[in-house]
């Protein structure tokens, strides 16, 4: 696991560990073996450490996480490097992350390349660096630098670390030969000026005040994480302690958080994200089937997901043709993209010269005839299954025999859309999510003709333009809406039945959701979903008039058609669920009016009004989507719970902490959830939603954790 060699007076520690160099037991066990030998050789007179392959090591082993602590740990192996009295250099490439800097770190030079990136991921999976990384990050680079790192988790280019004061020098070529020359410049310096441990924090009597600033900052930004609070506390620890008390106080809170619930549930995200990845189709999987190259795309539809999908595309430096039937759309359409992409350079997102680079790459037109050589073509029109399907007629008859036809779309079934062509193993579906630019998941939908290479085509396009990709089988409403219906629906029937919406947004927000669905409603307009709601019952062929309550064996409430009829289209209109006034109308405030709308609501329909628990909001909301995504499992429209998790977590922004729905259910208890749906079942006969999935039922009477359930085909329908 790390080579271990001589070249001269310098003595290399290769870490070997592929895919990433992770700083598994034997790597430790290596490095400390290695350090031992390099030390007692009379000829060595400097160290190097670095990484075999793509990278120097990205962290600690994360799966060793669940298991027993083997030593040694990494705090003593990094001991034992600061202590040599023979220079040790980190020589830097790919992503130097987490426990990775952390031995970095405890070297007393570090070189990098260029291209390399450095790290404090830990948060995001839960955790804090463990591995005295709060404690000698800020001996570095000083204190609002380190809470900044370590709290967020960003990944900072070497030239920023090197301003930092992370990184002693940028080198170039082959990474092993330069730290090798770099380490041979050094021998014979004393390292104990090098040691961080004995250096203080810089500005330390101003701990408080930055430590506030954080605090302040990372309740904010991340509500209800509790990682970057103890990031915070662990930081803020080594300007008021010395140094060996600060790495104590580190092991404690790194203890504390490691075996929290929060951080159990993002290490599942971490991996579930990377599982995605890993996706199967009839007649092909990611393995077997190959993405044909996408050189150039163009956009259909100018409105605010099609100018959203080619900020992406263009981002990620690919030309974009950008089409509208007339100037006028096109050149809003126009004008909202260079918005996006100045906005993006303003936030730091982007620097100007890929913002000009990515504008630049826009390729405005009002002629189809200019697509004929495109590799592929994304139609963002609005939902109306007749106008897709006469675009996609017309792309075919248009565009070169291997362009693939991808439809934007969050509900419409690609089969049919699909018909239009005589390509339908090209054809595909793209589930962008508002804002396009800035929402990660992409929910890719093959139907019953789509090819495996189309698949594999957009999966590959998924990830070039920074978004998670998740494939799925299409159906009415593919995973995410699909099972997201019933969290709609729910939310209605809890208000018609006496709560208001208010208190269903605040027990949604306490429980995680970053808005309540009816902020949501507001803000996507009223008038969306009304005419999304159309579009479906349309496909369906069932007619929804404001008097049906029951159509099709399912309950149905008009009250968004009946805000949205009133004028309340939501916060566009300065009223919808709620009313509008404060804050140049973004901040929904409670009105009285909505109030007595649902009175009159619930006096014509004969509903008298109850008192509803918080706990029961979050089963009717939650339970129900649980229940549908057994469903969507049961059908393989999903292969794994883990597709059902990401999905929410990148689209419909589900608390990470509690590891997305499916993961959450399986906490809960299987066969609670089980038990209370078929209770909601008993007590709402009529909602299709609550007729209890055949597989949960099974994964609960015989109490088999969802994880198991994978690799217990006996458990399987
Ligand atoms: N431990 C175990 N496995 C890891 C890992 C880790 N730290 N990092 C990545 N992997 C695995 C992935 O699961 C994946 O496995 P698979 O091929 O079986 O699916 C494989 O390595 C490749 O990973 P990616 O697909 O993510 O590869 P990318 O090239 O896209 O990204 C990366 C590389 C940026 C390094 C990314 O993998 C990453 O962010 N890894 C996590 C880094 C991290 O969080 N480090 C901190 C760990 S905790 C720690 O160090 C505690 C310490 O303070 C004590």
């Amino acid at each position: 696991m790390v080579d271990y060699s001589v070249n001269g007076s310098v003595a290399l520690l290769l870490v070997n560990n592929p895919p990433v160099n992770a700083l598994s037991y034997a790597v430790r066990k290596g490095l400390a073996d290695g350090m031992s030998k390099a030390t007692k050789d009379k000829k060595v007179k400097a160290i190097v450490i670095a990484g075999k392959g793509r990278t120097f090591p990205a962290g600690a082993d994360i799966r060793e996480f669940s298991g027993p602590k083997r030593d040694p740990w990494l705090v003593p192996v990094g001991n034992g490097i600061e202590q040599s009295g023979k220079p040790v250099v980190a020589a830097i490439h790919g992503t130097c992350l987490g426990g990775g800097l952390e031995m970095a770190l405890f070297c007393h030079y570090r070189v990098a390349l260029k291209s390399a990136k450095v790290g404090f991921p830990e948060v995001a999976l839960g955790i804090l660096p463990g591995a005295a990384g709060t404690q000698r990050l800020p001996r570095v680079t000083g204190l609002p630098i380190a809470f900044d790192m370590i709290t967020s988790g960003r990944h900072v280019p070497a030239e920023q670390a090197k301003k930092y004061g992370i990184i002693d020098e940028i080198v170039t070529g082959d990474i092993v030969n330069a730290g090798i020359k770099y380490a041979m410049s050094v021998v014979g310096h004393s390292t104990i000026p090098r040691r961080l441990r004995g250096r203080a924090v810089p500005d330390a009597e101003n701990v408080q005040k930055y430590a506030d600033a954080a605090m302040a900052q990372v309740k904010r930004k991340y509500k209800g994480f509790e990682a970057p609070v103890y990031c915070v506390k662990a930081v803020q620890a080594s300007a008021g302690k010395s140094y060996d008390l600060g790495v104590e106080n580190e092991q404690t809170l790194f203890k504390v958080l490691g075996q929290s619930g929060q951080a159990r549930a993002q290490q599942y995200a971490f991996f579930a994200e990377r599982l995605v990845g890993k996706w199967e189709m009839p007649g092909g999987n990611s393995q077997t089937a190959k993405p044909v190259p996408v050189k150039s795309v163009a956009v259909i539809g100018a409105g605010t997901m099609g100018t959203g999908i080619a900020v992406c595309i263009l981002s990620a430096g690919l030309p974009c043709y950008l089409v509208e039937q007339n100037s006028k759309f096109l050149d809003n359409g126009i004008r909202t993209i260079k918005a996006l992409m100045e906005g993006s350079v303003k936030l730091g997102k982007i620097s100007l010269e890929v913002g000009r680079r990515a504008t630049s790459l826009l390729k405005p037109t009002m002629s189809y005839d200019d697509l004929t050589g495109v590799d592929l073509v994304i139609e963002a029109v609005y939902e109306n299954i007749d106008l897709k399907k006469e675009i996609f007629a017309k792309l075919d008859r248009i565009c070169k025999p291997s362009t693939i036809l991808c439809s934007n779309t969050s509900s419409l079934d690609i089969d049919r859309i699909a018909v239009a062509t005589k390509r339908p193993e090209k054809c595909v579906g793209v589930h962008f999510f508002a804002p396009a630019y800035h929402m990660k998941l992409l929910e890719n939908i093959y139907s019953t003709k789509t090819s495996p290479e189309t698949a594999a085509t957009v999966m590959k396009l998924g990830k070039t333009i920074g978004k998670v990709p998740v494939l799925v089988k299409s159906c009415q409403g593919f995973l995410a809406n699909r099972m997201n219906t019933p969290f709609g629906n729910e939310s209605t029937f809890l208000v018609e039945e006496g709560a208001l919406p208010w208190e269903v947004d605040q027990v949604m927000e306490d429980f995680g959701m970053p808005m309540g669905p009816f902020k949501v409603r507001d803000l996507s307009g009223l008038d969306i979903s009304m005419k999304i709601t159309a579009e479906i019952a349309k496909t369906l062929g069932v007619t929804l008039t404001d008097e049906t309550r029951f159509v099709a064996g399912s309950r149905y409430s008009h009250m968004n058609t009946m805000l949205a009829k009133k004028g309340r289209l939501g916060r566009k209109a300065g009223k919808g669920w709620y009313k509008y006034e404060k804050a140049g109308g973004k901040i929904p405030t409670i009105d009285d009016e909505v109030i007595s709308i649902l009175d009159n609501h619930r006096r014509n329909l004969g509903i008298e009004r109850r008192t509803i628990s918080s706990q029961e909001i979050i089963e009717r909301l939650l339970y129900s989507c649980i229940n549908e995504g057994f469903k969507i499992l049961e059908e393989g429209i999903a292969k794994r719970p883990e597709e059902i998790d990401i999905s929410w977590l990148y689209g419909f922004t589900f608390p990470k902490y509690l590891g997305g729905p499916m993961y959450y259910a399986n906490q809960v208890g299987l066969s609670r959830v089980y038990d209370r749906i078929c209770y909601y079942h008993e007590t709402f006969p009529y909602s299709k939603h609550w007729v209890p999935s055949l597989l949960l039922r099974r994964l609960s009477e015989q109490n088999i954790p969802m994880s198991q359930w994978m690799a217990s085909p006996g458990a399987k329908l």
